[in-house]
């Protein structure tokens, strides 16, 4: 249920087709909000292109999302593409000078780009000019391109792994929070209206708050719940038809799947609760590391159920708890 967004095409225009255009209709992120409406008006009161920006958070939080928006609010066209998928100098060199001025072009996992794209990436932000080696050997020559002003906005779930070089050149960096249970169910109870569901105040707290604080999930959630409803009864989502799907979903009142649930019984039952490194945890659940890094993780740790220590992973108090599961003696005292 948790895959990459990418490998699912119909789930993603589902997605698409659910997303706010406007800044007025992004719902929470207050102060990332508030911050880029005053820096677009500026701009645009000055007739200047924005500054780059550079967005980050867990998958699903809305970063693509708000540079979408970031781009209709400055009137701007958006051109689309990826770190991975630029994968020479010749590839960036033709969608640079494609830009017009006052364009933004959104790279999306802007830490997955290769080290060459990456450097000649920053004087085309700095100044807006491009230098490409025409030639090889002792006759290459150095042609610098003139570039339109255009605004980069840039998406990572990995801030870490963003190299301090790159990151200092974006103007401005917002961090996506995770949502709040109220913002969950704003943010259902917007989508049902799009999609013509009708959904008791109930059932909408309900998949709130099994919905991992994350909007890609929730709507997800509300889809899927959608469907049972329609096939069990008469397409009301009330609060008894929520948990009753969620339970068919198996997906527990913190929002756990079968996965995040084995991943926490691995640490505790296989690790004695850890600390276990990410790849051996990787390893033993069969899970990719990255998944587990940018999926499973990141919610566990919000609503501390593991802990990141510098000498691995470990499952708190709290996880114990939840699964059931007999908590004994602490083994490292600073930790809880
Ligand atoms: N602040 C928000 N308000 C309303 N819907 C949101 C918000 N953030 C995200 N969404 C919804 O969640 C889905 C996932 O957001 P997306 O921008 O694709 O996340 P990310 O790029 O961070 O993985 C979107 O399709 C959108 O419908
Ligand atoms: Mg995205």
């Amino acid at each position: 249920m948790l895959e990459p967004e990418s490998q699912d095409n119909r789930e993603e225009k589902f997605q698409i087709s659910l997303r706010p255009k406007k800044l007025l209709d992004y719902i929470g992120q207050t102060r990332t909000k508030e911050n880029l409406e005053i820096f677009i008006q500026a701009c645009q009161k000055r007739n200047e292109p924005l500054e780059h920006v550079l967005i980050y958070g867990p998958a699903g939080l809305g970063k693509t999302t708000l540079s979408h928006i970031i781009a209709n609010e400055m009137q701007a066209n958006i051109k689309i593409t990826s770190g991975p998928a630029i994968e020479k100098v010749g590839d960036l060199a033709s969608i640079l000078t494609n830009l017009e001025e006052g364009d933004v072009l959104f790279i999306d996992e802007v830490h997955r780009m290769n080290k060459l794209v990456e450097e000649s990436l920053y004087p085309a932000m700095e100044d807006y000019k491009l230098d490409i080696i025409i030639g090889k050997g002792p006759s290459a020559r150095v042609l610098q391109l003139d570039l339109p002003k255009f605004t980069l906005i840039g998406a990572t779930t990995r801030i870490g792994l963003v190299s301090s070089p790159l990151r200092s050149r974006f103007g401005m960096t917002y961090k996506l929070d995770f949502y709040s249970d109220e913002e969950i169910a704003e943010i259902i109870k917007r989508s049902a209206g799009i999609l013509n569901v009708s959904i008791k105040d109930q059932g909408c707290r309900f998949l709130a708050a099994c919905s991992r604080k994350n909007p890609r999930v929730a709507n997800r959630l509300l889809k899927r719940v959608r469907d049972i409803a329609q096939v069990k009864a008469d397409g009301l989502i009330d609060q008894k038809m929520a948990k009753m799907s969620l339970e068919m979903l198996q997906i527990d009142e913190m929002g756990l799947e079968p996965a995040d649930r084995y991943i926490l019984e691995t640490l505790i039952n296989k690790f004695n609760g850890g600390p276990v490194g990410i790849g051996t945890l990787a390893a033993s659940t069969s899970e990719e590391k990255d998944t587990i890094e940018e999926i499973y993780e990141p919610y566990l740790l919000k609503i501390g159920f593991i802990q990141r220590t510098s000498r691995g992973r470990m499952a708190t108090k709290k996880a114990y708890e939840h699964l059931n599961l007999e908590w004994l003696d602490n083994p490292n005292p600073t930790l809880f």
